[in-house]
């Protein structure tokens, strides 16, 4: 691989994964990110890189559903490998607004999907990254294989659902060279504060309600954002073309006991000024429709293939992760009061 095309390197985990092949592996190639840049892209994430990359590292501002743009892209930047994060990937949102959803997640996907065909002769492989979602929920006991049936209960999880099939019907109809994952919950630095783990961080450092929706039973398996990026990276080095890699962090966490956790950690980091407890600001609230119970992943196979297997403990990256939230009020505050969207519109007007 010489020249990877990273789309949606500008959110949380493309954002982490840009930065770790550059700064972290043996790649001496080119990366090129396109992003462009919802709400959940911020290519401030990644300014540094920028200046310190220089040619290797380059940023397209382009929709992937943009046929004559990735077109332009796969000519102009030699495009031998693609990782493929850009989607829309908030379950709440996809509730709320599900068109976006299936323009980007299955539509953009398809899109980038014909472009590669087209250009297969030089394309070396084509990684699609997902998530454990598309299987559905879980009851108490059980976990997510490789095999297990695809039922996808949200707008979110039925697009994702949706673009598997068509990166795997790529491999089995036009031998394109492709590999899946899915992966469980990701956490860590950079993630947008809506998902659940930096909204509880963020809320309780202001005082602010945690809402925790239901009774907070629900399951998620929890993976530190580092682990994941290492995966894909050993996928894209060595995975079986055409094969599908669950990845997990065998951490599985009532809701409440996340949120309880952060409350605790916070207390210990940056007591409040009465010293009293965070869980104090923990409300039930009415509970998401279609909320899935239990997500749990069987990681054996790409841990028995490839050699990976999760480093990071909860204990251990929920920790790092709360310290790179206090260390980064500039990040917060601008993400918070939409101040980069403002920068983005000057930037690209
Ligand atoms: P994110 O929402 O933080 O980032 C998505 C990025 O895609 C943003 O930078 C956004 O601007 C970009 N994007 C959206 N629509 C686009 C379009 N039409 N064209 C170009 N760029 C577009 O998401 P994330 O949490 O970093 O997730 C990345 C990928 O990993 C997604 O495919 C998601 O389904 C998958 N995934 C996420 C998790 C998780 O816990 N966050 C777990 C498993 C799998
Ligand atoms: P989320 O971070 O949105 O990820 P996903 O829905 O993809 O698993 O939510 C993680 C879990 O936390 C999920 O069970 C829903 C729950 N949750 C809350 O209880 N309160 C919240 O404010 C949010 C955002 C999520």
């Amino acid at each position: 691989m010489k020249n990877i095309l990273v789309t949606g390197g500008c959110g949380f985990i493309g954002t982490v994964f840009v930065r770790y092949v550059l700064q972290d592996t043996d790649f001496s190639g080119r990366v090129i990110n396109v992003d462009n840049l919802t709400y959940a892209g911020n290519p401030e994430n990644l300014t540094d890189i920028e200046s310190a990359f220089g040619e290797r590292y380059e940023f397209m501002k382009a929709d992937i559903g943009d046929s004559s743009a990735i077109e332009s892209i796969f000519q102009r930047y030699n495009i031998d490998a693609v990782c493929h994060f850009a989607a829309e990937s908030h379950v709440d949102r996809s509730i709320v607004a599900p068109d976006a959803f299936i323009q980007t997640n299955i539509c953009g996907t398809f899109n980038l999907l014909e472009i590669a065909r087209r250009y297969s002769d030089r394309l070396i492989l084509f990684h699609h990254v997902s998530t454990d979602e598309v299987y559905g929920s879980l009851d108490s006991g059980g976990f997510f294989t490789e095999d297990s049936a695809y039922r996808p209960n949200s707008p979110y999880s039925a697009s994702k659902a949706a673009a598997d099939h068509l990166v795997r019907s790529y491999w089995k109809t036009y031998g394109l060279p492709v590999t899946i994952s899915n992966c469980s919950n990701n956490y860590g630095p950079f993630q947008f504060p809506e998902k659940l783990i930096p909204l509880m961080i963020l809320n309780a450092l202001d005082d602010k309600p945690l809402p925790v929706y239901g009774e907070g039973q629900n399951v998620r398996d929890w993976l530190y954002v580092d682990d994941h990026c290492r995966a894909i990276w050993e996928i894209m080095k060595a995975g079986t073309r055409g094969a599908t890699y669950n990845i997990g962090g065998r951490c599985e966490l009532a809701n409440i006991d996340t949120v309880n956790r952060i409350c605790d950690l916070l207390d210990d980091i940056q007591p409040r000024s009465d010293r009293s407890s965070r869980r104090d600001l923990i409300t039930f609230v009415r509970d998401r429709p279609g909320h899935d119970l239990r997500y749990a992943i069987d990681c054996r196979k790409i841990e028995m293939e490839l050699g990976w297997s999760p480093r990071e403990s909860f204990e251990t990256g929920l920790e790092k992760t709360i310290r790179w939230y206090l260390d980064h009020p500039q990040w917060v505050k601008r993400v918070q009061s939409g101040e980069y969207l403002k920068w983005v519109e000057e930037q690209y007007k």
